[in-house]
């Protein structure tokens, strides 16, 4: 069934409680629930980033950038006006893609190459998009205005909820 606010109503947060592997654990459910029966890749980005910027704290940009087949491209997010464009080569966004490899990065100024979209940005997450075939879709992107906002377990979790946005593309 295509989920819709006409057929499902209202999506209604509930606050994340507990540590934080049970935090992640209700938001990886939360994120389930809200792009069950959509495989559009707009509207589950859209939701999704809607979902995490106002789950958990200290964030200034959540979003997606698609892979158009050479470069990133900015897609659904919440946050700041971005960069449109960012080729492979540049910037955290750009050094996940082309490495397929989650990039945590405690300090922004310190990562060569950093691309700053909002001068707020201290530390950022970058989980590449790699789909069922082997595809890079693009990438998911958390920005926080505090130095080492991500640790381990925020990795874990944020990758588990990117792939809850790659499983719902089938
Ligand atoms: N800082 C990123 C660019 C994207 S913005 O953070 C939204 C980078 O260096 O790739």
């Amino acid at each position: 069934m295509g989920a819709g606010c006409y057929t499902r109503g209202m999506f209604t947060t509930q606050a994340l409680e507990g540590d934080k592997a049970s935090q992640y654990a209700q938001l990886h459910a939360q994120a389930q629930a809200l792009l069950e029966g959509e495989t559009d890749r707009v509207a589950n980005a859209a939701n999704l980033s809607s979902l995490v910027f106002h789950a958990l704290p200290d964030l200034n940009w959540v979003g997606f950038y698609f892979f158009d087949g050479t470069e990133l491209v900015v897609g659904p997010f919440q946050g700041q006006p971005a960069c449109i464009r960012i080729p492979l080569n540049r910037g955290v966004c750009g050094a996940a893609a082309s490495t397929r490899t989650t990039q945590r990065v405690e300090d922004v100024n310190a990562f060569p190459g950093h691309i700053a979209c909002d001068a707020a940005s201290r530390s950022e997450l970058v989980v590449p998009l790699v789909n069922s075939a082997g595809n890079l879709v693009g990438v998911f992107d958390l920005d926080s205005p505090l130095p080492g906002r991500f640790d381990a377990e925020d990795q874990v979790g944020l990758e588990r909820i990117a792939g809850v946005f790659l499983a719902s593309l089938r």
